[in-house]
């Protein structure tokens, strides 16, 4: 099947198998390897990239239904380059040890940031539920989520939107 899908701002046109999940598109057609893949059970959460705004496990999605969408992944984070505050966050607070599991962090990190621009520690542990990190026992994450908050311009709280499959 033919795709077409804006990844971060960019248009790409590509055959695909219909089989073919939305993460091995990312890392392998697209090269950006950035996204993890750590696990056949949708149980890590490596792989959150934004489908249209919203964090979704990228191996939980084909890559079909991505057709027509727009995908973010962590390296479409950066405003050029001018860090994130997430990334930035994670650096000042030492968010990350392996680094395996950080794109999806961040990933999900920003979303809940984008909704929920002042989280509490509640807040930010209930929107990472759904993912592993096999090294830092969290608090550096919570901690650096918490940074990013604080260092970030004041903006609008963007709608409320349904955050799939991240906290399942
Ligand atoms: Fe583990 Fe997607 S790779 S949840
Ligand atoms: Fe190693 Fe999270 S930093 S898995």
């Amino acid at each position: 099947m033919q795709i077409t899908v804006k990844v971060n701002g960019q248009e790409y046109t590509h055959d695909v198998e219909p089989r073919l999940l939305l993460v091995h598109y990312l890392r392998d057609t697209l090269r950006l390897t950035g996204t993890h893949w750590g696990c056949d059970t949708s149980n890590c959460g490596v792989c959150v990239v934004h489908l249209d705004g919203v964090p979704v496990k990228s191996c939980t999605v084909l890559a079909v239904m991505a057709d027509g969408h727009e995908v973010t992944t962590v390296e479409g984070l950066a405003n050029g380059a001018e860090l994130d505050p997430v990334q930035q966050g994670f650096a000042a607070c030492h968010g990350l040890q392996c680094g395996f599991c950080t794109p999806g962090m961040m990933m999900t990190a920003r979303w809940l940031l984008d909704q929920r621009p002042d989280p509490s520690e509640e807040d930010i542990r209930e929107a990472i539920s759904g993912q592993l990190c096999r090294c830092t026992g969290y608090e550096n994450i919570v901690r650096s989520i918490r940074w990013a908050a604080e260092h970030s311009a004041p903006a609008e709280a963007a709608p409320v939107e349904t955050q799939q499959e991240v906290t399942a």
